[in-house]
């Protein structure tokens, strides 16, 4: 009968040669099978002396720790081997992983930005978390006015500041435009300002956050003509050619005079008829795009701007409303559901 030594040197020689999974199993239950050479060597335990047996147990465990380590590493090593390479059938078509795409309210960003970009126009972003007072105070809108209202505001429970009030999350890119004001100090100022903002509205052309972009132009002599000309600029490199834009009176308290923007629907063309019928988008052949205005005195002065002196426009308009005007999408809530079937059509 082989010793404990003459077993682990034909051990080390076998494994040498054992170059598949398959070898390496043989070799396995031959050393650690229930009929294995291990258990022979443990039925020799009888013919030892009582003293003999604590340190001949002892050496055999060793032994077969050794083994079982030695071929789980090797099993390990030859599986992978066999994953990447060997038993590859190479005329096999390879995996297709899905790609990804540019979320739709991402490429409008973009297409927003190179549009004014391009007439001058520095994009800005300003904080989501931000004090009442840009959002408000320095809106020409003072603390319990009404207008305030009409901004459904989400409160944040955080300390409040002694001079700018309490936290919030930003209803509209407004907030920006004294920030904007303090960061340039001196006129010219040309921002495009785009950011997320939020009120508690859930419905098919509402959700609780949404992206705004904000222009502002404040400068000598800027006049209503300006603010009407950069709009169309706007709406005919947005929208296409054949859109127009048009000025419909409204109120604001950091405009004045304020005004709502419509553009042509642009699926009937402001025909108010598809094939005949009338169009569901719209009523009149208009739709409406947001609001603008001339940047009322308080506000300038708010931003350390002498209102003698300078006059400005201002507009704020919602990305995902654009987009959908644009493709004729009738349910933003689609925007953030997160399928990928209506996704990867941008
Ligand atoms: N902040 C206004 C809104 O969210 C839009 C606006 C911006 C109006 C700038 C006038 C000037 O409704």
């Amino acid at each position: 009968m082989a010793g404990i030594d003459d077993i682990r040197s034909q051990f080390n020689n076998e494994l040498k040669h054992a170059s598949d999974l398959d070898k390496l199993q043989l070799l396995e239950t031959s050393y650690l099978g229930r009929n294995g050479k291990i258990n022979a060597l443990l039925a020799e335990m009888k013919s030892k002396t009582p003293e003999e047996r604590k340190s001949y147990g002892q050496e055999i465990n060793e032994l077969k720790q050794s083994l079982t380590l030695q071929i789980t590493q090797l099993k390990t090593l030859l599986s992978t081997r066999k994953d990447q390479g060997g038993d590859v059938d190479v005329t096999l078509p390879g995996t297709v992983y899905p790609k990804g795409s540019i979320h739709l309210v991402s490429i409008a960003i973009e297409e927003i930005s190179r549009i004014y970009e391009k007439i001058g126009f520095i994009r800005t972003s300003y904080p989501e978390v931000e004090y009442e007072f840009f959002s408000f105070e320095s809106l020409n809108m003072p603390k319990s006015h009404a207008a305030r209202d009409d901004f459904e505001t989400s409160f944040i429970d955080a300390p409040v500041h002694s001079k700018w009030g309490k936290m919030l999350l930003t209803p509209h890119t407004s907030s920006g435009q004294v920030r904007e004001m303090w960061r340039v100090g001196k006129p010219p100022i040309r921002m495009i300002n785009i950011a997320k903002t939020y009120r508690p509205n859930w419905d098919a052309t509402h959700t609780p956050m949404f992206f705004q972009f904000e222009g502002l132009c404040v400068d000598e002599g800027i006049n209503i003509t300006h603010l009407k000309g950069t709009l169309d600029h706007f709406v005919k490199e947005y929208f296409g050619s054949d859109i127009e834009g048009r000025l419909r009176p409204h109120h604001f308290q950091f405009t004045e005079p304020s005004f709502e923007v419509d553009v042509t629907c642009t699926v009937c063309k402001g025909t108010t008829k598809v094939e005949g019928a009338k169009c569901k988008v719209c009523k009149s052949g208009w739709l409406e795009l947001g609001g603008t205005g001339m940047v009322h005195p308080n506000v300038l002065k708010a931003g350390k701007i002498d209102p003698k002196k300078y006059s400005g426009w201002a507009f704020g308009f919602g990305v995902e409303r654009v987009i959908m005007m644009k493709y004729g999408i009738d349910d933003i809530r689609n925007y953030y559901a997160g399928d990928i079937r209506f996704l990867e059509q941008f």
